[in-house]
């Protein structure tokens, strides 16, 4: 599972944690889910509020879409703009001048080169450090014969993103997919340098990758009673891959319950009010542990995950997870919370 180059570079390109997962995932090569519409059109079957849901929704894809494809317009541009500067800055000076400039440029390329090449190497020493020593996480990959084609494109889009943050972290974790078989594995095979990823992917279930031990597994979960107090290194924490916009309420609890493992819930609500259900996309929860491993503190990883600065407009009923589904800029829809007054 080991690779020698966690094969990021592409996922790697940006400044901002937030703005790499992006530039990674518009570097995928399996088409956006925006460019095929999420859902069918409203069937007469579905309820009027249903119908109503998936309109807005259909609405929202559609708009996404214009909006990308204004931004790509925009930035083509900005490059020829910039081309065309470069080209006339070098005729408008003597030769000697030019080639100090080329020179310059080919110099600033070669730091920048040399730059990335150093941040690829701490990448690779902090990740695979990580294997030896950093906190499990699972991805559990089990649920894909539940999803639609699109909705597990754009579980492999939070996958990604999930990815591109650990290696982003001082303090990565330790990331397994279990489960990655079928479409699933099929869909992340798609992505640039994959193979190559620092990260354990079993085909294998979670329980049977940790055979013998069932008593560390926790499975995280919206509707889990225990509330998570802190994350202990012994343990293996589980998310559900499933991207179903909480259609299948319950789901990863009954089949917690039913392994006879342990759940629990993240301790949203001991700090933030959430505008809308405590249900997050698996891209938010794995923010979420990898910040708290990072600061040891709650409130700060609620915050920096889920800030103020955007309502749950896609999501009005409130019973589905956040609106995001992968191809959209993760960080884009973040969830309208407040802070719990302390008593
Ligand atoms: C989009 S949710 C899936 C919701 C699904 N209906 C279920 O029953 O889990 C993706 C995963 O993120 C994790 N998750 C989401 N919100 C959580 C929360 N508030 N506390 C703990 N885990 C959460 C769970 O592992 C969940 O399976």
């Amino acid at each position: 599972m080991a690779g020698g180059d966690d094969g990021g570079g592409k996922i790697d390109g940006g400044t901002a944690i937030e703005n790499t997962a992006v530039e990674g995932i518009g570097n995928g090569k399996s088409p956006s889910p925006m460019e095929e519409p999420t859902h069918p059109p409203a069937p007469a079957a579905l309820s009027k509020s249903a119908q109503k849901k998936l309109l807005k929704q259909q609405r929202y894809e559609a708009k996404k879409a214009e909006k990308k494809a204004q931004a790509k317009e925009q930035k083509k541009k900005e490059v020829e703009r910039k081309r065309k500067e470069w080209e006339e800055a070098l005729a408008a000076v003597p030769e000697e001048e030019r080639l100090k400039l080329l020179e310059s440029r080919k110099a600033l390329r070669k730091e920048r080169m040399e730059q990335r090449s150093e941040e690829k190497n701490a990448k690779f020493e902090r990740l695979s450090r990580a294997r030896e020593q950093g906190q499990k996480i699972v991805i559990d990959l089990e649920f894909s014969d539940l999803m639609t084609t699109s909705e597990i494109h754009s579980l492999v889009q939070q996958i990604m993103y999930c990815y591109a943050v650990n290696g982003k972290c001082e303090t990565p974790g330790h990331l397994w997919l279990t489960g990655c078989q079928g479409e699933m594995e099929t869909q992340l095979r798609t992505l640039p340098g994959f193979d190559k990823w620092i990260i354990e992917k079993e085909a294998r279930s979670y329980i049977e990758a940790f055979e013998g031990q069932k008593e560390n597994l926790v499975y995280l979960t919206a509707d889990a009673e225990t509330v998570l107090d802190e994350l202990d290194a012994s343990k293996v924490y589980i998310v559900g891959g499933l991207v179903d916009r909480n259609r299948f309420k319950g789901i990863t609890l009954k089949k917690a319950e039913e392994q006879g493992i342990q759940t629990a819930k993240l301790p949203i609500g001991n700090f933030l009010k959430m505008s809308s259900s405590q249900v997050l996309t698996v891209n938010q929860v794995m923010e979420i542990l990898l910040k708290y491993l990072e600061t040891r503190d709650w409130k700060e990883a609620f915050f920096q995950v889920i800030p103020q600065r955007k309502r749950c407009e896609a999501d009005p009923a409130g019973d589905g997870e956040i609106e995001e589904e992968g191809d959209e800029q993760p960080s884009e829809s973040k969830r309208k919370c407040t802070e719990v007054p302390s008593s």
